[in-house]
């Protein structure tokens, strides 16, 4: 009687997955729909409007594994902002961590003016240095800065606007390097020499390249999704140049903002959209990162538990409240071996009553969503791939992807 009651509500609950699930043929539609808006993205005067922005970065070319040096990091737009000493060692062709710092960014903050923003940043790194012994020096420094920029060159780069959790007034719209430097003078008690800036799919293809030549793609699944690859120069129209190559961030977290992704979103996404900072913006990223899949999940519950397929119908505060069902949540459920026990575990934290079928059918939820985000993830990174290799007049492309981001890191899948 167990068994049949499970596969009976099984059977129920798949039916109101079934928008999640996206076949293989759907996925090479959007892959080719995403291909469509590379080349709008890429192109002189369509850009301006392209929902994926396809922006130069004014990096030409992958490590070599001969850099070396001494630099200073930061690393803002992801879970955590940091503060890094890196040493880059030839002869071992090493990054070696010499020391690092996470600095808390307090929520009110991530909302309030960029001034603060930066007077924290500047402050962060003060502290850092002075703990190191490294105040006396200049060393030049990499600015990972995880945002849509415009960049004019490798050190002026121009914030088009915020995504994932920020909004701090007066910075969209101008350089973001300047901003550092200038709160940096502001507080006068410490210099830094020559700043390159990147976004974390530059930085991420950047560091896995300095050891792995053919590393010519970086992919970002965490708080937000995007990836960059190195694009013929003849085609990036936006600057100078024919020759060699230039990497482009795509800002593939856009893809859908022209309506374009219509045909798969369902109701909860459109609910994720409607109640986050950004309405109308970042529809694939809303698909596919940290910041959204466990509120999705969360609204996929809500839902099933209204019509009775979970929890006996019975609800809780908790459940009801948005953002509490967190995208880590998900990657203890789908556990290999203590998954179902996660699952128990948390739901009894959020108030619920379960049985045995409620945490499977819970389970079945995450596994669903958290598909869909790699099915996607897969589809937008062949897009690139073939790109490149159509590119290169290939027939076949072997290259190596460097991936990061807490999703990707963190997912036991
Ligand atoms: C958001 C940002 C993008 C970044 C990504 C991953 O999509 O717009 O610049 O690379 O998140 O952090």
């Amino acid at each position: 009687i167990v068994s049949h009651r499970l596969s009976v509500s099984f059977l129920m609950v798949q039916e109101y997955l079934e928008p999640f699930c996206l076949s293989l043929e759907k996925l090479q539609e959007v892959s080719a729909r995403l291909k469509r808006d590379f080349s709008r993205g890429l192109g002189k005067h369509s850009h301006h409007k392209a929902p994926v922005k396809m922006l130069p970065t004014f990096v030409r070319a992958t490590p070599d594994g001969t850099e070396k040096g001494d630099f200073l990091a930061l690393d803002l737009g992801g879970t955590n902002f940091r503060v890094l000493h890196v040493r880059v060692v030839e002869e071992q062709q090493k990054v070696l961590k010499m020391d690092s710092q996470i600095c808390a960014i307090p929520q009110d903050m991530m909302l309030g003016t960029g001034e603060q923003l930066f007077d924290h940043i500047a402050a962060c790194l003060s502290d850092f240095l002075v703990s190191q012994d490294l105040k006396g020096q200049t060393l030049p420094l990499g600015f990972t800065f995880s945002f849509p920029c415009e960049q004019k060159e490798i050190d002026k780069s121009i914030l088009i606007r915020w995504t994932k959790g920020f909004n701090c007034s007066g910075v969209e719209g101008k350089d973001v390097v300047k901003l550092l430097k200038e709160a940096i003078h502001r507080r006068g008690d410490y210099d830094i020499g020559s700043v390159a800036m990147v976004n974390d799919t530059v930085g991420t293809m950047m560091s896995c390249g300095y050891r792995d030549q053919s590393c010519e793609i970086g992919m970002i699944i965490g708080t937000g999704t995007n990836a960059c690859y190195m694009e013929e120069m003849k085609n990036v129209k936006r600057v100078e140049g024919e020759d060699g190559r230039m990497c482009i961030n795509t800002e593939w977290g856009g893809f859908g903002d022209d309506g374009s992704l219509k045909d798969i979103q369902t109701e909860f996404d459109r609910v994720v959209d409607k109640m986050s900072i950004n309405t109308g913006v970042h529809t694939f990223e809303k698909m596919i990162s940290g910041m959204y899949l466990g509120e999705i999940v969360r609204l996929v519950l809500v839902k099933l538990t209204e019509d009775k397929l979970l929890f006996k119908g019975q609800s809780s505060e908790a459940l009801k409240t948005p953002g509490r069902f967190e995208t880590k949540f998900i990657s203890e459920i789908e556990e290999q071996d203590n998954g179902l026990e996660n699952a128990q575990n948390i739901l009894t934290k959020l108030g619920l009553k379960w049985e045995l079928v409620d945490s499977r059918v819970v389970r079945l939820v995450c596994d669903t969503i958290s598909s869909r985000s790699a099915r996607l993830c897969a589809a937008a990174l062949a897009t690139i791939a073939n790109r490149i290799r159509v590119n290169r007049g290939l027939d076949h492309l072997k290259t190596t992807v460097g991936v990061d981001g807490t999703v990707y890191r963190k997912h036991p899948k």
